[in-house]
């Protein structure tokens, strides 16, 4: 889950974007299909250029485009709706077709709802798998209200009628037979890292703001605070019931923790462990731990699971400074992580996270975390339920969580001008989003 969860899975965004935005002759209303097809007319007015290194590749015709998966070598065929789709003998046999703009979705991913939601597409997600999972409060609602249904387990018909109702469905891991033909894989795309995937590259507003909060933390003459990702592994059946102590050496997790103004420390020659107090010895220098025990939630779990002893407070810098996080600050009521979902959009809000982490000098002082909260500390996690759906409208983006980087003010309030709102900022950067999308 964890790995995925930041992989880049921009494959998706392509079939979702709006049309509302094109424009000149084919431009045409959001979920509107054309009704009088011209074979002059190009659909898709503007166009992205996708460079070279980005992990798809987007080729325009008058009314179909053809998104390429690079890695994998897999092609969709995106068509505007109402024109005719291109004949599948120009195109290799695992060609998926798709009509767009796509008006029923079915995710098997919360990674997907996320980004579903934040394009403002979340009235057409119709069925979502590892439904318990769900942190959106929107989509907890609209699985109360049965506006969305969990993706069916057992009732192998049900569940191949609920696909059946799907123009495409959006898959981490493997395609449900007899949807082969609309089922675009997000998974197996290498990690490319905050700010790497082709679609974050489209976000300008997120990603400007991303480098004010990287430039703020940055500052020159600034201590660099030692950071690690650790892991405390449970003795199972699965590892021979022998526990470890990890470090993590994942390129997201280095390139959040330097840009947050911090040295990223995965480790000097190795980074597993098979005693505690190898492991101690270790982490000595570290000023900063980001906890990614899946099990045991607060900071007494934190000592045991690292069999620290009181007496170890006094000889490391994380606990006499009480410096310890996790990434549950955000949840939903059955524990599953927002940080699977939409931490991974909103790259801006996590940075600002981790800053507040090892440079919280740099940051309004009432800063509130989202995901990455304090347990040393004994910040709560934060319950997301369907009561906190505010964004009730389906087709509007939900906000993102990031304070405007260049409005704040270090040690300051955090003023009301320094929140986005679904009508200000994030929207901007959503317009963009479906723009590049779109074209
Ligand atoms: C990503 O950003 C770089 C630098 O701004 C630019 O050269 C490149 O074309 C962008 N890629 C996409 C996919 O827009
Ligand atoms: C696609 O074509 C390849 C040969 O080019 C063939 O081996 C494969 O079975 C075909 N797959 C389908 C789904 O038709
Ligand atoms: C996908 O395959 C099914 C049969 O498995 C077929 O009924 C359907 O028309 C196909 N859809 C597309 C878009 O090709
Ligand atoms: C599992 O653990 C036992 C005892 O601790 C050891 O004898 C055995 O070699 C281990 N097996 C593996 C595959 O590591
Ligand atoms: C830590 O990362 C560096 C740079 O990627 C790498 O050279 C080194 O081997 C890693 N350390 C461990 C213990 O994996
Ligand atoms: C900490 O978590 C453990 C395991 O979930 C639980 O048993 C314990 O009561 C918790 N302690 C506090 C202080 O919340
Ligand atoms: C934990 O530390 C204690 C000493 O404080 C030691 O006796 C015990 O063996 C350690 N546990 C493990 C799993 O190494
Ligand atoms: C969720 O809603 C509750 C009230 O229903 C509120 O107290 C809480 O602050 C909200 N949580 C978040 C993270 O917005
Ligand atoms: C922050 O706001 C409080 C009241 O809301 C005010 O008393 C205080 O002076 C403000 N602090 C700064 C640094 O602006």
């Amino acid at each position: 889950m964890a790995i995925q969860a930041f992989r880049a899975i921009a494959l998706l965004l392509p079939a979702l974007a709006i049309q509302a935005v094109a424009q000149g002759q084919g431009a045409i209303g959001a979920d509107e299909c054309v009704t009088t097809y011209d074979a002059n007319v190009d659909y898709f007015a503007s166009k992205i250029s996708v460079d070279d290194a980005a992990l798809f590749k987007v080729s325009y015709h008058k009314n179909y485009k053809v998104v390429t998966n690079v890695e994998k070598n897999l092609q969709y065929v995106l068509t505007q709706c109402g024109t005719p789709v291109p004949s599948a003998a120009s195109f290799p046999n695992t060609t998926v077709f798709v009509n767009v703009p796509v008006k029923n979705t079915a995710s098997m991913a919360t990674t997907s709802v996320a980004f579903i939601e934040m394009l403002g597409r979340r009235s057409t997600l119709k069925v979502v798998d590892t439904e318990g999972l769900v942190s959106s409060p929107c989509v907890q609602l609209g699985l109360e209200k049965k506006e969305i249904v969990g993706l069916e387990d057992t009732d192998l018909v049900l569940r191949a009628q609920q696909l059946q109702g799907a123009d495409v469905i959006f898959s981490t891991f493997g395609v449900e037979k007899g949807s082969e033909n609309k089922t675009v894989i997000v998974s197996d795309v290498r990690d490319p890292g905050p700010l790497h995937a082709p679609a974050q590259n489209l976000t300008a507003n997120i990603n400007n703001n991303y480098n004010c909060f990287k430039s703020a933390a940055n500052a020159k003459g600034a201590a660099k605070p030692i950071v690690a990702w650790t892991q405390f592994v449970a003795p199972a059946s699965y590892n021979n019931n022998t526990a470890s102590w990890t470090l993590s050496g994942a390129d997201y997790k280095r390139i959040l923790s330097t840009d947050a103004g911090a040295t990223f420390f995965n480790g000097t020659d190795k980074s597993s462990f098979l005693s505690p107090s190898e492991f101690h010895a270790a982490i000595k220098d570290v000023d900063v731990i980001i906890d990614e025990t899946m099990t045991g939630a607060n900071f007494t779990s934190f000592i045991t699971n690292y069999n620290f002893t009181s007496a170890d407070e006094a000889n490391y810098k994380f606990l006499k400074n009480k410096a310890v996080f996790r990434q549950d600050g955000l949840v939903n009521p059955g524990d599953g992580r927002d940080w699977f979902a939409g931490a991974v959009v909103m790259n801006d809000a996590v940075l600002q996270d981790i800053v507040r982490a090892v440079h919280p000098e740099v940051l309004p002082a009432s800063v509130h975390y989202n995901w990455i909260r304090n347990i040393a500390k004994e910040e709560p996690k934060q319950v997301l339920t369907s009561a906190n759906c505010t964004a009730v409208d389906a087709t509007k983006p939900v906000p993102d969580r990031a304070l405007v980087c260049k409005d704040m003010k270090a040690g300051g309030n955090v003023s009301a001008a320094s929140t986005k709102s679904i009508a200000g900022a994030f929207s901007a950067v959503l317009g963009l989003l479906a723009v590049a999308l779109t074209l």
